[in-house]
């Protein structure tokens, strides 16, 4: 049975007296890390404000949906999200539901226009989400769209929602300044601005005597950080040295960015995690230019010799868009035949997706027939597939250092971590723990997962 929810009314009243009374926060997250990361803002911001966080929509007095405005099928799987979250409005009609994130950002004011969503906020605004709550509460609806210069939640300690301890992310930025003519993100989340280094470095403070063994640093373009005369390369240091018992991770690397200080800073520390998350988007430089990336090809490739060459051993991946406008059979060749030379570890991959008043909505025609971007998808995929065996084949044989994430997914007895690489193990149990950094010999691969056993 339910601890009796208390209508929105009573919430106010009798929080914060007893835990059991809480008014409950049920949130569920779409798109990038750096959305994994603002829900857990998010819950900080409303845990201060009395509520409880809940994994059951059920007894949730607030619904929340972090949401992704990035391609177009994303923001399609949320509109199907907020029809379900109809129904349970209609079982419970005191529920809250508030959209939040990019596409709150996007769409603003025009997605209170139904009867299911009565708070609308974007990336910037989430302090104000409190406010906006009680306002749901007198039947109003609430949004706030602004963005800041300013704002990072520097001062905020998120709330992990992800209950097994053992990774964590931490923001160092937000916002971007680039202009890339297919993406919607420097509309939906502003412009770029760094956080303070004294605050990522009490967050990872605060990570490690909580027991988390891993942190990824998170931001658009982690290498364009720049706070007073501390950049990425010296961040990433101090957090390598603040933490040595933690591995070190982070994400997104942008091509035209990315410092050769930072791969030293890289070699140099042991717990900094050999990987790098590099999106190249295409391989024709005629089509990165329409894209407005400021790397050719050959530059790229230069970056990613530079890489080996500093560190031996770097997982490299990356993301590809297949039928960006006016790309031409040759410009996809040209794409896959990068991805050959780069010889990706792993990669994201998508179909153009045209997304209202970027530059290239406003500048391009949208021309590459659907059909075709299907083939050229299926390509690029089918490829990385191979790439992706290779890259697991090579470590067939020898012996990885594995942090324990979990449970494996498919058997109880088994549990699954990542290497340095990043790439997945999975191994079976017998005495390890969630947390451990175990060494394992790779005896099997597929495309996905290495597999091995404890020595
Ligand atoms: N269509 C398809 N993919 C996109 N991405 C960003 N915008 C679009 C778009 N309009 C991809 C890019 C980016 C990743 C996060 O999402 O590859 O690196
Ligand atoms: Fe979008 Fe380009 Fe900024 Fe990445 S760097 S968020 S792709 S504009």
């Amino acid at each position: 049975m339910h601890i009796s929810s208390p209508g929105k009314r009573t919430i106010t009243s009798i929080r914060p007296v007893f835990d059991r009374e809480k008014p409950k926060m049920y949130i569920e997250t779409y798109g990038c890390q750096m959305n994994v990361n603002d829900s857990e803002v998010v819950a900080a911001i409303m845990q201060k404000a009395g509520y409880a966080v809940t994994k059951d929509i059920g007894e949730a007095n607030l619904i929340l949906v972090n949401t992704c405005s990035v391609r177009d099928n994303a923001e399609q799987r949320i509109w199907g999200r907020l029809e379900y979250f109809r129904q349970e409005k209609k079982k419970r009609p005191d529920v809250s539901v508030g959209v939040i994130g990019c596409m709150a950002e996007r769409l603003k004011e025009s997605l209170l226009e139904n009867n299911i969503v009565d708070i609308v906020i974007g990336p910037d605004a989430y302090r104000d989400l409190p406010k906006l709550v009680e306002k749901t509460e007198s039947g109003q609806k609430g949004i706030n769209v602004l963005l800041s210069r300013e704002e990072t939640y520097s001062d905020i300690s998120p709330v992990r929602l992800d209950k097994t301890g053992v990774t964590a992310f931490i923001s160092i930025m937000r916002g971007c300044n680039n202009v890339c003519a297919f993406c919607v993100v420097p509309y939906t989340r502003g412009g770029e601005r760094s956080r303070n280094p004294e605050t990522v470095i009490r967050e990872l403070k605060e990570l490690s005597a909580n027991g988390y063994k891993e942190v990824t640093l998170l931001g658009q373009n982690v290498d364009s950080y720049s706070w007073d005369s501390v950049y990425f390369a010296d961040l990433l240091a101090m957090v390598a040295e603040a933490a040595p018992d933690m591995r070190v991770r982070f994400s997104t690397s942008h091509p035209k960015d990315m410092t050769d200080n930072v791969l030293k800073i890289m070699a140099k520390y042991d717990n900094i995690c050999n990987c790098i998350h590099l999106p190249v988007q295409s391989g024709s430089t005629a089509i990165l230019q329409k894209m407005n990336r400021k790397y050719t090809r050959e530059e790229y490739l230069l970056r990613i010799e530079t890489i080996r060459k500093i560190i031996p051993d770097c997982a490299i991946s990356t993301d590809i868009i297949a039928g960006f406008c006016g790309e031409t059979q040759k410009d996809h060749e040209d794409t896959l035949s990068l991805m050959k030379e780069a010889g990706y570890d792993f990669a994201y991959m998508f179909k153009y997706s045209e997304r209202p008043n970027t530059r290239a909505a406003r500048q391009f025609r949208d021309d590459v027939p659907e059909e075709i971007k299907i083939k050229r998808l299926t390509e690029i995929i089918d490829l990385q597939s191979e790439l992706s065996l290779t890259s697991h084949k090579k470590d067939l044989d020898s012996i990885v250092e594995v942090l324990v994430e979990d449970i494996s997914k498919r058997s109880e007895n088994d549990l699954c971590g990542r290497t340095s690489q990043n790439k997945m193990v999975i191994f079976p149990k017998e005495n390890c723990n969630i947390g451990d950094l175990v060494k394992i010999k790779i005896t099997d691969c597929t495309q996905a997962t290495l597999k091995g056993i404890l020595i």
